[in-house]
C-alpha cells in the first residue's frame, strides 16, 4: 500500500474533527448568584445573555450554546471551588460571571491560570482590568471606579462641600467610594467620613445616626440588590432623605425601584445605563426583553446581553472556530458593541469605555438627566498586558 491513501485518510479524519469542533455546541459556564442578596441580579444577567443568543436563532456563528450553571452564592470563600467545577469538571469553553467583586477576583485568578476565556458581566473589582488583567479576561460592565468617580464629579458640580460615604466593607464598596472621593475632592469637596458595615449586613441604624450627627451636605452610597432596598427605606424612615441629599452609585436604585417605592423617588445616581434612553437600540432591547420575560430589564440584563454580544463578535471573526483563541480574543478586544446603553468600545485593559449617565429615580424607572461624564475610561492602573 502506498503512503498516499493513508495520508489522504488522515487529512480527511483531521478535517472531519475540525469541522465537528466548529459545529459542536459551545459550552458556556454561567457562574452567577442564584441565592442571597444578589440573586435577582444574577437572574437578570442570565436572562440578558440568553436573550441575545435567542435573537440570533439560538446559535452564535453556527455554534449552539450549551449552558452549565453554578450558584456562587456571592460567597468568596467558595469561589475557587465553584469556578473549578466549571473549568475542570464541566470543561467549559467560556465562563460568564459574576456579580460580586470578591468572587470575581477568584474567578479571574482561575481563568488566568487555566487560560479559560472569562467575560465578567457585572463585578467591578478594579484589579480585574488592572493588575490582574489578562488577554483572556473581558468585562461587559464597568469598573468600580467608573460610577463612583462620576458621582463625585456630579456632587462637587452641585456645589456640595462636605460628604459622608456609606457602603459595604468589600472591594466593590471601598473601590466605588475611592472613585467618588477622587471625583469629589478634585472638584473642591471633602469627604469627612467613610462609614461601612460587613457585606451583606443591613443593620444600618447606628450608621444613620452617625450621618445625622455629621450633618454633611451630601451622602454618597453604594449598595445593591436586597441590601439597597433596605438602605433606601431606612434612610427615608430615619428622616434623612428630606434633609440630606443622596448622590449614589446607580446600583442603589437599579432593579430595586418597585420594592423601594416612595423612599427612592428623586434619588440621583450615576451609571452606564438609564431605563428611558430613547434610542432604537434600547427601545428594541426593552421590547424584546419584556416580550420574552414579562418583566422590564435593568442594567444587569444589559450587561448580560452585552456579554453575549462580545462573545458573538469574537466567534464571528473566526467563523465559530473557538480553537482560534488568539484571533477570537483580538476581535473581542477591538469590537464596537452596539449596546442598549449606547455603543461602547473596550479599553486596552478590556473594560468598557462608556458614557456615565446622571439618572433620577422616577416611578419604576431610572431616568436619564444627561451624561455626567462622557466616554469614561477606567485608568486601568497596574495592567501589564
Ligand atoms: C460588585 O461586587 O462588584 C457589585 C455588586 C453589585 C452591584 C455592583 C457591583
Amino acid at each position: 500500500m502506498t503512503l498516499k491513501p493513508l495520508f489522504l485518510a488522515a487529512v480527511a479524519a483531521l478535517s472531519c474533527t475540525a469541522a465537528q469542533a466548529q459545529t459542536a455546541p459551545l459550552k458556556v459556564g454561567l457562574m452567577l448568584p442564584a441565592t442571597g442578596t444578589f440573586a435577582a441580579l444574577g437572574d437578570a444577567i442570565e436572562k440578558g445573555f440568553r436573550l441575545y443568543v435567542q435573537e440570533q436563532g439560538g446559535k452564535l456563528s453556527g455554534r449552539e450554546i450549551q449552558y452549565m450553571k453554578v450558584d456562587d452564592e456571592s460567597d468568596p470563600s467558595k469561589a475557587t471551588d465553584n469556578v473549578n467545577k466549571l473549568i475542570k469538571r464541566d470543561n467549559v469553553d467560556v465562563i460568564v460571571g459574576t456579580v460580586h467583586s470578591g468572587v470575581a477576583l477568584a474567578m479571574a485568578r482561575a481563568a488566568r491560570e487555566s487560560n479559560t476565556l472569562l467575560i465578567v458581566p457585572n463585578a467591578g473589582a478594579d484589579a480585574i482590568t488592572g493588575p490582574q488583567c489578562a488577554p483572556n479576561i473581558f468585562r461587559s460592565s464597568f469598573s468600580n471606579w467608573q460610577p463612583g468617580y462620576a458621582a463625585g464629579v456630579v456632587a462637587s458640580g452641585k456645589g456640595y462641600k462636605k460628604a459622608v460615604t456609606i457602603t459595604w466593607n468589600y472591594a466593590a464598596g471601598s473601590e466605588t467610594v475611592k472613585g467618588f472621593t477622587e471625583g469629589f475632592e478634585k472638584g473642591g469637596g471633602k469627604v469627612a467620613k467613610d462609614l461601612n458595615l460587613p457585606f451583606p449586613n443591613v443593620e444600618f441604624q447606628a450608621l444613620l445616626t452617625e450621618i445625622a450627627a455629621q450633618k454633611p451636605d451630601v451622602v454618597f452610597a453604594f449598595f445593591a440588590g436586597g441590601g439597597a432596598v433596605k438602605f433606601v427605606k431606612d434612610y427615608d424612615a430615619a428622616g434623612l432623605k428630606k434633609n440630606i441629599p443622596l448622590v449614589a452609585s446607580g446600583f442603589l436604585t437599579d432593579g430595586t425601584l418597585e420594592a423601594q417605592g416612595a423612599s427612592a423617588q428623586g434619588i440621583l445616581s450615576t451609571l452606564h445605563y438609564a431605563d428611558n434612553l430613547d434610542t432604537p437600540r434600547n427601545n428594541a432591547f426593552r421590547k424584546s426583553y419584556a416580550l420574552t420575560y414579562k418583566q422590564q430589564p435593568d442594567v444587569y440584563a444589559v450587561q448580560g446581553y452585552d456579554a453575549a454580544q462580545m462573545l458573538g463578535a469574537g466567534l464571528a471573526a473566526v467563523k465559530g472556530d473557538f480553537k482560534q483563541r488568539d484571533a477570537l480574543q483580538a476581535a473581542m478586544a477591538k469590537a464596537s458593541v452596539d449596546s442598549p446603553r449606547g455603543k461602547f468600545t473596550l479599553s486596552p485593559q478590556r473594560n468598557p469605555v462608556q458614557d456615565i449617565y446622571l439618572r433620577e429615580a422616577k416611578g419604576v424607572n431610572n431616568e436619564s438627566r444627561g451624561v455626567a461624564v462622557k466616554a469614561l475610561a477606567d485608568p486601568g492602573r497596574g495592567c501589564k498586558v
